[in-house]
């Protein structure tokens, strides 16, 4: 593994701080997952590499669609959980690596799968690193979790975050892949990725989701704590009973990759 320096060191701690968390995030949809392994047009098992695996949560879903997955994470503290929620299984691999060098076989893979984690690489690069370790008619696919913010009580979450912290929003996950996949040169232009599910999750596990999500820290500064205490008194207000539905859209990309004859 290359030294970690600067930004990816930030991302590092990022990543770090929230490993014993962040398995609690929402899952992809399930449709959304389909479709991502359905898109080789393969017959199982599909050979996955599965970049910026984290603690697993994408690579659970491919495993229990028949997928063998070869699981690259470079954080150790995420990686491990992820190892230990997976448990030992013929169908997984792990390796420390990331998505500019991957560390895997060229030519090998059907699929090389981002949940959530394109846009912890530098893109160009790890967008030609994919294109390397496909087979010429492999795919690669990206996807997110956003909350749907013409949900009633999300409008209102999101309307006073914006109150507080203008400059907190999810325009920082829609800079354009898209873009960058079909310009790399190394894709077919890729084809859009949108399915909707419910998350029903304890309120304060939610809460507590907020009390560690960095990018509003960082967007909000002194006034963080205070936001946070205020979501939680506008949900309580909100909802009856300890739970609450979030309602989500996986969100992303798949794109074929161009047989180069690399
Ligand atoms: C938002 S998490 C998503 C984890 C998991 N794929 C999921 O769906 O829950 C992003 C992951 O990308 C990893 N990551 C950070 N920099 C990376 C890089 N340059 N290449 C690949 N993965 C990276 C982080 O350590 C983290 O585990």
């Amino acid at each position: 593994m290359p030294a970690v320096t600067g930004a990816d060191r930030a991302v590092e701690q990022y990543y770090t701080a929230l490993a014993a968390t962040y398995w609690r995030r929402p899952p992809y949809a399930p449709r959304a997952v389909d479709r991502i392994v359905q898109a080789s047009g393969r017959r199982p098992p599909v050979l996955v590499a599965d970049v910026g695996a984290g603690t697993g949560h994408l690579t659970f879903d491919l495993l229990t669609r028949g997928c063998l997955v070869h699981a690259v994470e470079p954080n150790d503290a995420m990686r491990a959980v992820g190892m230990a929620r997976i448990g030992p299984s013929d169908s997984v691999t792990w390796s420390a690596g990331t998505g500019e060098r991957t560390g895997l076989t060229s030519g090998h893979y059907d699929l090389v799968t981002y949940g959530s984690s394109l846009d912890d690489t530098d893109r160009p690069r790890a967008i030609r690193e994919a294109a390397r370790i496909l087979k010429p008619d492999g795919w690669l696919a990206c996807a997110w979790n956003r909350r749907v913010l013409n949900d009633p009580l999300q409008a209102e979450v999101e309307a006073l975050i914006r109150s507080r912290a203008p400059e907190y929003g999810h325009r920082r996950r829609s800079r354009d892949h898209a873009r960058i996949i079909g310009e790399s040169g190394f894709f077919h232009p890729p084809r859009r990725l949108q399915e909707r599910l419910w998350h029903t999750v304890a309120i304060c596990d939610w809460i507590t989701a907020w009390r560690s999500h960095v990018p509003l820290q960082r967007r909000a500064g002194a006034a963080f704590d205070a936001i946070v205490d205020e979501i939680e008194r506008l949900v309580r207000d909100r909802v009856s009973g300890d739970e609450l539905a979030v309602p989500y859209a996986t969100v992303g990309w798949l794109a074929p990759v161009r047989d180069l004859a690399r």
